[in-house]
């Protein structure tokens, strides 16, 4: 690495160059808790994002390294690289036009990088905000499209995204949509959750209640449920309550406090609606339990082709007409209606106080999961040992330190100082308040944007 970070704010500053000099850092993007994201420059002069693991609440950077904050944490640490590393190289082995293409996984700095297209867009929670008026019906019927093809594929290398929100898709001028963000995905949806992945990620309003319990049981409907919240929020503007208040208050004989969307004046299709309703249901057994099935009542959605120009269906409620008068309005099939009532009582029945309707895995549904393609380093070389792979790419990274310190030691007795050298390896940071696995609950609400990241 060349040049020097921000000591204010643990960032790589601009210039700064990576891989011998591959990728040069463009500007910071976001700190997302686990991550750094850049933007930056290949030697090839294409734009690229850098994402590097930072998890910022057991590392800090000392000298341009990432380093735990405390002695104790290293174990923690290492582990959490190591899923990065993990998860990058399956992000890697990806084709799909709407998932982000990944050029290269590579260590320094003490941490792992990975180096991926730069999708020319906006992500969904920035386009709501900046130009919610783009989201016509036929835009979002495409999209729910896109990102259910793009999730049925990583199904079907037996993974689930984990992290699925509206942050987390990116959408191009050309409305085409690209799903990024793998650092909270899992490998094979029918293995129990493991406690570090169980706590990796969740996101209050899009993770269904399974993903608050280590022992919750996990599944493409759980990656479903997500969806549902991700195109709930871009219809109403809001994210749904989150899932565990409405396993509560559903439990407890309250009604749902989140408003099915076939219920309320939206002025997009009834089938469209109640589809989101049915995947955002809170018992895991009423979603789709795949997202071919939710595909397949895509299909048969009315779609305007042509929008309206003078009103393009901005995703807004109709004006002037109370939430009864416009339920009343609403003409459902009845067959269709049937359906929801049994599935709200379905719902409200099947849900015992304090308990999730924690429902068993259809395994009948994964069996056919196609075998791992092997893993590969970034030059395509085969990793026939993740761990002794591992173990060298560490040990490459210590006889590049052992020779920058070297270095700097001999400066130091130059300039008879070194004091810096103290302040490097103290570990005086301060100490996070609470235990790990409560410190990554809170990551999701820690993001730290850059001030012109929409623009980007
Ligand atoms: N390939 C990309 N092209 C353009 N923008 C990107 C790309 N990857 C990420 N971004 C932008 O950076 C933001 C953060 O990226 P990402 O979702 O990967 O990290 P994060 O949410 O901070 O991660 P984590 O939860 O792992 O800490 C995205 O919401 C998006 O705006
Ligand atoms: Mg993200």
């Amino acid at each position: 690495m060349s040049l020097s970070h921000d000591p204010e704010t643990d960032e790589l500053s601009s210039g700064c160059t990576l891989l011998y000099g591959q990728y040069k850092i463009e500007r910071h993007l976001i700190d997302g808790g686990f991550g750094m994201t850049y933007l930056a420059r290949d030697s090839l002069d294409r734009m690229v994002v850098l994402k590097e693991c930072f998890p910022s609440t057991i590392c800090r950077r000392i000298n341009g390294e990432v380093r735990p904050r405390k002695p104790s944490y290293q174990e923690q640490y290492q582990s959490v690289i190591r899923n990065f590393l993990r998860e990058a190289l399956r992000l890697a082995r990806f084709e799909h036009t709407n998932i982000v293409k990944v050029h290269q996984v590579f260590q320094e700095n003490n941490t792992a990088y990975i180096a991926m297209d730069y999708v020319d867009g906006m992500d969904l929670l920035s386009m709501l905000d900046l130009d919610p008026g783009r989201l016509t019906d036929t835009l979002l019927h495409k999209m729910l499209s896109d990102t259910l093809n793009a999730l049925g594929y990583v199904h079907d290398f037996g993974m689930l995204h984990r992290d699925i929100s509206p942050d987390n898709l990116l959408l191009d001028k050309d409305n085409n949509l690209t799903l990024i963000d793998f650092g909270a995905a899992r490998e094979d949806a029918r293995r129990q959750t493991r406690a570090l992945s169980a706590v990796l990620s969740v996101k209050d309003g899009y993770s269904p209640h399974e993903f608050y319990y280590t022992d919750g049981s996990q599944d493409p409907s759980s990656d479903i449920y997500s969806v549902g919240a991700t195109f709930y929020h871009l219809i109403t503007g809001k994210a749904p309550p989150d899932c565990q208040k409405r396993l509560a208050a559903i439990s407890s004989g309250q009604p749902d406090p989140c408003k099915m969307l076939v219920k309320g004046a939206w002025s997009f299709d009834r089938v469209f609606l109640a589809a989101i309703d049915k995947a955002l249901s809170v018992s895991q057994k009423e979603r789709f339990q795949c997202v071919e099935h939710w595909l397949d009542l895509l299909a048969s959605c009315k779609v305007e082709v042509t929008p309206d120009p003078v009103a393009p269906a901005p995703v807004v409620k109709r004006e002037n007409v109370t939430e009864a008068q416009a339920v009343a309005t609403v003409e459902l099939a009845p067959d269709l209606a049937q359906v929801i009532s049994s599935l709200v009582q379905d719902t409200n029945s099947n849900l015992e106080q304090g308990q999730p309707a924690i429902t068993r895995q259809h395994a009948e549904e994964v069996e056919d999961t196609p075998p791992e393609a092997p893993l590969v380093d970034m030059f395509g070389t085969p990793i026939k040992d993740l761990k002794a792979w591992q173990r060298e790419q560490d040990k490459a990274c210590k006889q590049d330190r052992a020779g920058k310190q070297d270095k700097a030691c001999k400066r130091n007795v130059a300039k008879k100082g070194g004091t810096k050298e103290a302040t490097a390896h103290g570990h005086d940071a301060e100490e996070p308040s609470s235990g790990l696995s409560r410190v990554f609950r809170t990551f999701s609400k820690r993001r730290r944007r850059a001030p012109s990241m929409a623009q980007t």
